[in-house]
C-alpha cells in the first residue's frame, strides 16, 4: 500500500468531454507520446463516446486540458487507455486524479476491477500504477486486429 496523499487535492475539473474538445485532447496524447501511427485517434475518441460502456474523461486546469484518460468495460472488467497528464504538469497529482476519476466511472456501474497495459519499454509508468496501488499480474496478452491486418507492436 502507498502513503495517503497527504497534500491538498490538487484543482482538477474532470467531465466527459465534448465534441468541441476534440482536438485539445488529440494535441495532449501527442504531447504524452501516447498515438500510434495504427490508432487514429479521433476515431478511437468518436468511437468510445457513442458506447454505453465508455467515455473519454478529461481534466482541466482553468481552461487547460491537461489529463485525459478513455475509461470503458466489458460488461467483467474496467480497462484504460491514454492515461495522459500534460508534461507541463507532472507530479502535481493530476495522474491520481484522472485516474481515481476513472475508478469512480467504473465503480458506479457496478465493475469491481480495473485492469491495464502497460508497454514494457515505459518503465517510468509503472511506479505510477503501483503508486496508486496497482500490483502486476503475471498475465499474457493476445490480441488479433479483427480486419485481417498484420500484427502491430
Ligand atoms: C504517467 C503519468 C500519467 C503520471 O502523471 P502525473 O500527474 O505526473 O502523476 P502524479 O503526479 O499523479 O503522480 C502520482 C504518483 O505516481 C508516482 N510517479 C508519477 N510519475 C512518476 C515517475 N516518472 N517516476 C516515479 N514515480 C512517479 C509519484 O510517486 C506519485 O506519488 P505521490 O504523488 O504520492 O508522490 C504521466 O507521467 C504521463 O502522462 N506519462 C506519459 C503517458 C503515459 O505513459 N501514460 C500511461 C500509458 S500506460
Amino acid at each position: 500500500m502507498s502513503l495517503p496523499h497527504t497534500g491538498p487535492a490538487p484543482a482538477l475539473s474532470i467531465a466527459a468531454i465534448e465534441d468541441a474538445d476534440t482536438a485539445d485532447v488529440i494535441a495532449l496524447w501527442r504531447r504524452c507520446g501516447l498515438t500510434r501511427p495504427w490508432n487514429d485517434p479521433a476515431a478511437d475518441i468518436a468511437l468510445a463516446r457513442k458506447q454505453q460502456n465508455a467515455a473519454v474523461l478529461a481534466g482541466r486546469d482553468g481552461s487547460d486540458v491537461v489529463a485525459s484518460v478513455l475509461v470503458g468495460h466489458d460488461g467483467h472488467r474496467g480497462w484504460v487507455y491514454y492515461v495522459a497528464v500534460d508534461p507541463d504538469h507532472r507530479h502535481k497529482g493530476f495522474g491520481r486524479v484522472i485516474m481515481d476519476a476513472a475508478e469512480n466511472w467504473l465503480r458506479v456501474r457496478g465493475i469491481e476491477k480495473l485492469q491495464l497495459m502497460v508497454r514494457p519499454d515505459n518503465s517510468q509508468v509503472q511506479a505510477f500504477y503501483q503508486s496508486l496501488d496497482y500490483f502486476e499480474q503475471e498475465r499474457i496478452v493476445y490480441a488479433k486486429w479483427l480486419d485481417g491486418r498484420e500484427p502491430t507492436p
